[in-house]
Protein backbone atom coordinates (compact mmCIF):
# COMPACT_ATOMS: atom_id res chain seq x y z
CA UNK A 1 0.00 0.00 0.00
CA UNK A 2 1.36 3.46 -0.31
CA UNK A 3 1.71 5.45 2.13
CA UNK A 4 0.02 8.99 2.32
CA UNK A 5 3.37 10.71 2.22
CA UNK A 6 4.17 9.02 -0.84
CA UNK A 7 1.17 9.62 -2.56
CA UNK A 8 1.81 13.54 -2.05
CA UNK A 9 4.93 13.39 -3.22
CA UNK A 10 5.46 12.74 -6.95
CA UNK A 11 7.68 9.40 -7.02
CA UNK A 12 9.45 11.09 -9.79
CA UNK A 13 10.75 14.69 -9.75
CA UNK A 14 11.85 14.74 -13.19
CA UNK A 15 9.27 17.85 -14.17
CA UNK A 16 10.20 19.61 -11.11
CA UNK A 17 13.81 19.41 -12.32
CA UNK A 18 13.91 19.85 -15.81
CA UNK A 19 14.95 23.10 -16.73
CA UNK A 20 16.17 23.98 -13.26
CA UNK A 21 20.10 22.38 -13.71
CA UNK A 22 22.76 24.48 -13.95
CA UNK A 23 25.98 23.56 -15.42
CA UNK A 24 28.90 25.56 -13.96
CA UNK A 25 32.70 25.42 -15.74
CA UNK A 26 33.45 22.74 -18.21
CA UNK A 27 32.64 19.42 -17.79
CA UNK A 28 33.42 15.87 -19.86
CA UNK A 29 31.48 16.51 -22.85
CA UNK A 30 29.37 13.43 -22.78
CA UNK A 31 28.37 14.31 -19.49
CA UNK A 32 27.27 18.06 -20.42
CA UNK A 33 25.27 16.35 -23.91
CA UNK A 34 23.54 13.93 -21.43
CA UNK A 35 22.71 16.51 -18.75
CA UNK A 36 21.16 19.12 -21.61
CA UNK A 37 19.30 15.82 -23.18
CA UNK A 38 17.43 14.57 -19.81
CA UNK A 39 17.44 17.62 -17.73
CA UNK A 40 17.68 20.72 -20.22
CA UNK A 41 20.41 22.04 -18.37
CA UNK A 42 22.14 25.23 -18.63
CA UNK A 43 25.29 26.21 -18.56
CA UNK A 44 26.92 29.96 -16.62
CA UNK A 45 27.56 32.13 -18.70
CA UNK A 46 31.65 32.73 -17.77
CA UNK A 47 31.40 36.29 -19.93
CA UNK A 48 29.33 39.71 -19.11
CA UNK A 49 26.03 37.48 -19.72
CA UNK A 50 26.74 36.33 -15.95
CA UNK A 51 24.85 38.42 -14.49
CA UNK A 52 22.17 39.35 -16.80
CA UNK A 53 21.20 35.30 -16.85
CA UNK A 54 21.80 35.11 -12.60
CA UNK A 55 19.23 37.90 -12.61
CA UNK A 56 16.63 36.86 -14.97
CA UNK A 57 16.87 32.84 -14.29
CA UNK A 58 18.72 32.32 -10.90
CA UNK A 59 15.24 31.80 -9.23
CA UNK A 60 14.60 28.40 -10.83
CA UNK A 61 18.15 26.93 -10.63
CA UNK A 62 17.66 23.58 -8.10
CA UNK A 63 20.94 21.71 -8.88
CA UNK A 64 24.41 22.67 -10.13
CA UNK A 65 26.55 20.37 -11.48
CA UNK A 66 30.34 21.56 -11.64
CA UNK A 67 33.85 19.91 -11.48
CA UNK A 68 37.06 20.71 -9.16
CA UNK A 69 38.00 22.90 -11.97
CA UNK A 70 35.50 25.53 -10.88
CA UNK A 71 33.15 24.88 -8.24
CA UNK A 72 30.82 26.84 -6.26
CA UNK A 73 31.37 29.94 -3.77
CA UNK A 74 29.14 31.52 -1.18
CA UNK A 75 28.47 34.35 -3.76
CA UNK A 76 26.54 32.10 -6.32
CA UNK A 77 24.82 30.35 -4.12
CA UNK A 78 23.60 33.98 -2.98
CA UNK A 79 22.68 34.60 -6.20
CA UNK A 80 20.56 31.06 -6.73
CA UNK A 81 18.10 31.04 -3.67
CA UNK A 82 16.44 27.82 -4.52
CA UNK A 83 19.85 25.71 -4.98
CA UNK A 84 19.47 22.83 -3.13
CA UNK A 85 22.40 20.70 -4.55
CA UNK A 86 25.32 20.91 -5.70
CA UNK A 87 26.45 17.56 -7.74
CA UNK A 88 30.52 17.65 -8.01
CA UNK A 89 32.11 15.79 -10.91
CA UNK A 90 35.50 14.52 -8.89
CA UNK A 91 36.34 13.35 -5.59
CA UNK A 92 37.98 16.55 -4.87
CA UNK A 93 35.41 19.43 -4.02
CA UNK A 94 37.90 22.20 -2.95
CA UNK A 95 36.68 24.75 -4.95
CA UNK A 96 33.47 25.15 -3.35
CA UNK A 97 32.52 26.15 -0.05
CA UNK A 98 31.14 23.26 1.65
CA UNK A 99 30.94 25.29 4.78
CA UNK A 100 28.66 28.11 3.25
CA UNK A 101 26.72 24.97 1.10
CA UNK A 102 25.97 23.70 4.31
CA UNK A 103 24.72 26.75 6.13
CA UNK A 104 22.18 27.05 3.72
CA UNK A 105 20.88 23.54 3.77
CA UNK A 106 22.30 22.77 0.36
CA UNK A 107 23.85 19.37 -0.27
CA UNK A 108 26.88 18.52 -1.95
CA UNK A 109 28.20 15.40 -3.63
CA UNK A 110 31.27 14.36 -4.97
CA UNK A 111 31.99 10.99 -6.90
CA UNK A 112 34.82 8.94 -4.80
CA UNK A 113 36.14 5.21 -5.15
CA UNK A 114 35.53 5.04 -9.08
CA UNK A 115 38.34 7.12 -9.75
CA UNK A 116 40.79 5.50 -7.30
CA UNK A 117 42.21 2.74 -9.15
CA UNK A 118 43.93 5.21 -11.75
CA UNK A 119 44.57 7.79 -9.09
CA UNK A 120 47.07 5.39 -7.27
CA UNK A 121 48.43 4.26 -11.03
CA UNK A 122 49.19 7.39 -11.98
CA UNK A 123 51.04 8.03 -8.65
CA UNK A 124 53.09 4.69 -9.33
CA UNK A 125 54.01 5.92 -12.75
CA UNK A 126 55.31 9.24 -11.42
CA UNK A 127 57.08 7.28 -8.62
CA UNK A 128 58.48 4.84 -11.22
CA UNK A 129 59.22 7.35 -14.02
CA UNK A 130 61.22 9.88 -11.26
CA UNK A 131 63.13 7.18 -10.21
CA UNK A 132 63.95 5.60 -13.16
CA UNK A 133 63.56 8.71 -15.48
CA UNK A 134 61.70 6.90 -18.12
CA UNK A 135 60.76 9.94 -19.63
CA UNK A 136 63.77 11.84 -19.88
CA UNK A 137 64.97 8.66 -21.26
CA UNK A 138 62.61 8.14 -23.99
CA UNK A 139 63.50 12.10 -25.08
CA UNK A 140 66.96 10.82 -24.93
CA UNK A 141 66.34 7.74 -27.98
CA UNK A 142 64.25 10.60 -29.58
CA UNK A 143 67.10 12.90 -29.95
CA UNK A 144 69.14 10.38 -31.55
CA UNK A 145 71.39 10.48 -28.55
CA UNK A 146 71.79 7.06 -27.84
CA UNK A 147 74.13 5.94 -30.84
CA UNK A 148 76.21 8.65 -29.25
CA UNK A 149 76.48 6.65 -26.02
CA UNK A 150 74.22 4.98 -23.19
CA UNK A 151 71.61 7.03 -21.02
CA UNK A 152 73.25 7.59 -17.27
CA UNK A 153 72.25 5.72 -14.90
CA UNK A 154 68.98 6.27 -12.73
CA UNK A 155 68.13 4.84 -9.25
CA UNK A 156 66.44 2.08 -8.14
CA UNK A 157 62.44 1.93 -7.24
CA UNK A 158 61.82 -1.78 -5.82
CA UNK A 159 62.25 -1.69 -2.12
CA UNK A 160 62.78 1.80 -1.32
CA UNK A 161 60.87 3.97 1.63
CA UNK A 162 57.99 5.75 0.73
CA UNK A 163 55.79 7.98 2.84
CA UNK A 164 52.30 8.68 2.21
CA UNK A 165 50.58 12.03 3.11
CA UNK A 166 47.02 10.97 3.26
CA UNK A 167 46.35 7.51 4.32
CA UNK A 168 42.67 7.97 2.17
CA UNK A 169 41.20 5.88 -0.09
CA UNK A 170 43.76 6.91 -2.77
CA UNK A 171 46.31 7.00 0.30
CA UNK A 172 45.43 3.43 1.03
CA UNK A 173 45.29 2.09 -2.83
CA UNK A 174 49.15 3.68 -3.42
CA UNK A 175 50.30 1.84 -0.54
CA UNK A 176 48.45 -1.50 -1.79
CA UNK A 177 50.28 -0.88 -5.08
CA UNK A 178 53.48 -0.23 -3.72
CA UNK A 179 53.55 -3.23 -1.41
CA UNK A 180 53.57 -5.32 -4.95
CA UNK A 181 57.29 -3.30 -5.48
CA UNK A 182 58.70 -4.38 -2.07
CA UNK A 183 58.40 -0.51 -0.61
CA UNK A 184 58.73 -0.13 2.89
CA UNK A 185 55.29 2.44 3.71
CA UNK A 186 55.08 5.26 6.63
CA UNK A 187 52.11 7.71 6.21
CA UNK A 188 51.20 10.98 8.09
CA UNK A 189 47.01 11.56 8.38
CA UNK A 190 45.14 13.90 10.13
CA UNK A 191 44.14 11.41 12.27
CA UNK A 192 46.26 8.02 12.88
CA UNK A 193 44.93 4.52 11.46
CA UNK A 194 44.80 2.43 14.10
CA UNK A 195 44.02 -0.65 11.53
CA UNK A 196 46.84 0.47 9.26
CA UNK A 197 49.88 -1.91 9.04
CA UNK A 198 52.18 1.07 7.46
CA UNK A 199 54.25 2.73 10.17
CA UNK A 200 52.78 6.14 11.50
CA UNK A 201 55.03 9.60 11.48
CA UNK A 202 53.62 12.10 14.02
CA UNK A 203 54.18 14.74 11.39
CA UNK A 204 54.94 15.17 7.35
CA UNK A 205 58.29 16.31 8.58
CA UNK A 206 59.19 13.71 10.39
CA UNK A 207 57.64 11.30 7.37
CA UNK A 208 59.55 13.40 4.92
CA UNK A 209 62.90 12.54 7.53
CA UNK A 210 62.76 9.11 6.90
CA UNK A 211 61.39 8.07 3.49
CA UNK A 212 62.90 8.26 -0.52
CA UNK A 213 60.19 9.77 -1.67
CA UNK A 214 57.28 11.76 -0.56
CA UNK A 215 53.75 10.91 -2.31
CA UNK A 216 51.04 13.79 -1.58
CA UNK A 217 47.32 12.07 -1.52
CA UNK A 218 45.93 14.73 0.78
CA UNK A 219 42.44 16.20 0.16
CA UNK A 220 43.22 20.26 -1.11
CA UNK A 221 41.37 22.78 1.20
CA UNK A 222 42.25 25.67 3.73
CA UNK A 223 43.18 22.65 5.91
CA UNK A 224 46.25 21.62 3.43
CA UNK A 225 47.31 24.55 1.94
CA UNK A 226 51.17 24.02 1.49
CA UNK A 227 51.13 21.48 4.11
CA UNK A 228 53.99 20.46 2.26
CA UNK A 229 56.50 23.76 3.57
CA UNK A 230 60.15 24.06 2.95
CA UNK A 231 61.23 22.40 6.03
CA UNK A 232 59.07 19.12 4.60
CA UNK A 233 61.34 19.34 1.10
CA UNK A 234 64.69 19.72 3.21
CA UNK A 235 63.63 16.90 5.55
CA UNK A 236 63.24 14.99 2.29
CA UNK A 237 66.69 16.02 1.41
CA UNK A 238 69.23 15.97 -1.91
CA UNK A 239 68.20 12.06 -2.51
CA UNK A 240 64.66 12.20 -2.06
CA UNK A 241 61.52 12.45 -4.17
CA UNK A 242 58.30 14.47 -4.10
CA UNK A 243 55.07 13.24 -5.95
CA UNK A 244 51.36 15.37 -6.13
CA UNK A 245 48.63 14.03 -7.31
CA UNK A 246 46.21 15.38 -4.97
CA UNK A 247 46.11 19.46 -5.49
CA UNK A 248 48.66 22.10 -5.75
CA UNK A 249 47.73 23.66 -2.92
CA UNK A 250 49.22 20.95 -0.97
CA UNK A 251 52.60 21.86 -1.90
CA UNK A 252 54.09 25.44 -1.23
CA UNK A 253 54.75 25.31 -5.18
CA UNK A 254 57.74 28.23 -4.66
CA UNK A 255 59.69 25.95 -2.26
CA UNK A 256 59.30 23.47 -4.09
CA UNK A 257 60.92 25.25 -7.21
CA UNK A 258 63.95 26.38 -5.35
CA UNK A 259 64.52 22.77 -3.43
CA UNK A 260 64.45 21.59 -6.62
CA UNK A 261 66.35 23.93 -8.54
CA UNK A 262 69.14 24.05 -5.87
CA UNK A 263 69.69 20.26 -5.68
CA UNK A 264 67.44 20.26 -2.12
CA UNK A 265 65.61 17.32 -3.63
CA UNK A 266 66.33 14.57 -6.43
CA UNK A 267 63.44 15.44 -8.21
CA UNK A 268 59.47 15.30 -8.50
CA UNK A 269 56.28 14.13 -10.16
CA UNK A 270 53.78 16.33 -10.44
CA UNK A 271 50.21 15.96 -11.83
CA UNK A 272 48.89 19.36 -10.31
CA UNK A 273 49.53 22.36 -9.59
CA UNK A 274 48.83 25.79 -7.66
CA UNK A 275 47.40 27.92 -10.77
CA UNK A 276 46.38 25.42 -13.18
CA UNK A 277 46.85 25.07 -16.36
CA UNK A 278 49.74 27.65 -15.76
CA UNK A 279 52.80 25.32 -14.76
CA UNK A 280 55.74 27.70 -13.68
CA UNK A 281 58.80 28.50 -16.35
CA UNK A 282 61.06 27.63 -13.69
CA UNK A 283 59.46 24.11 -13.60
CA UNK A 284 59.31 23.91 -17.17
CA UNK A 285 62.96 24.36 -17.61
CA UNK A 286 63.91 21.12 -15.59
CA UNK A 287 64.93 17.85 -16.15
CA UNK A 288 64.69 16.17 -12.66
CA UNK A 289 60.66 16.55 -12.69
CA UNK A 290 57.78 14.90 -14.55
CA UNK A 291 54.82 16.95 -15.21
CA UNK A 292 51.28 15.89 -16.22
CA UNK A 293 48.21 17.72 -17.03
CA UNK A 294 46.07 17.18 -13.97
CA UNK A 295 45.44 13.45 -15.64
CA UNK A 296 45.62 11.43 -12.36
CA UNK A 297 41.60 10.41 -13.44
CA UNK A 298 41.87 10.74 -16.96
CA UNK A 299 40.91 7.59 -19.10
CA UNK A 300 37.75 6.19 -20.47
CA UNK A 301 36.83 4.08 -18.16
CA UNK A 302 37.03 6.38 -15.22
CA UNK A 303 35.50 9.27 -16.72
CA UNK A 304 32.74 7.79 -17.38
CA UNK A 305 32.47 5.92 -13.85
CA UNK A 306 32.49 9.50 -13.02
CA UNK A 307 30.12 10.70 -15.32
CA UNK A 308 27.65 7.90 -14.23
CA UNK A 309 28.33 8.32 -10.38
CA UNK A 310 27.37 12.23 -11.16
CA UNK A 311 24.18 11.38 -13.13
CA UNK A 312 23.30 8.96 -10.22
CA UNK A 313 23.27 11.50 -7.79
CA UNK A 314 21.24 14.05 -10.08
CA UNK A 315 18.49 10.88 -10.41
CA UNK A 316 18.51 10.36 -6.77
CA UNK A 317 18.00 14.17 -5.80
CA UNK A 318 15.50 14.91 -7.87
CA UNK A 319 14.02 11.02 -7.05
CA UNK A 320 13.47 11.77 -2.89
CA UNK A 321 15.78 15.06 -2.77
CA UNK A 322 18.61 13.16 -1.33
CA UNK A 323 22.31 12.21 -2.89
CA UNK A 324 23.87 9.04 -3.09
CA UNK A 325 27.50 9.60 -2.49
CA UNK A 326 26.89 13.26 -0.26
CA UNK A 327 30.58 14.61 1.35
C1 LIG B 1 39.12 16.10 -11.67
C2 LIG B 1 40.21 15.36 -9.72
O1 LIG B 1 38.01 16.21 -10.88
O2 LIG B 1 38.49 14.00 -8.87
C3 LIG B 1 39.28 14.92 -8.67
O3 LIG B 1 39.34 15.52 -7.58
O4 LIG B 1 41.12 16.07 -9.49
C4 LIG B 1 39.96 14.98 -11.12
O5 LIG B 1 39.39 13.73 -11.25
C5 LIG B 1 38.65 15.91 -13.05
O6 LIG B 1 39.74 16.21 -13.83
C6 LIG B 1 37.52 16.83 -13.39
O7 LIG B 1 37.85 18.15 -13.14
Amino acid sequence: MTSPTSTARPTDHRDLLSGSVLQVGPLLPALQTEIAAEFAARRLPEDDGRAAFLAESGDGIRLIVTSGKVGVDAALMDALPNLAAIVNFGVGYDTTDVEAARSRGIGVSNTPDVLTDCVADTALALLLDVFRRITLADNFLRAGSWTSGNFPLATRFSGKRIGIVGLGRIGSAIATRLEGFGCTISYHNRTRRPESPYAYADSITELAAGCDALVVAAAGGPDSERIITAEVLAALGPQGYLVNIARGSVVDEPALIEALLSGGIAGAGLDVFEDEPNVPEALIGLDNVVLLPHLASGTTETRRAMADLTLANIRRFETDGSLVTPV
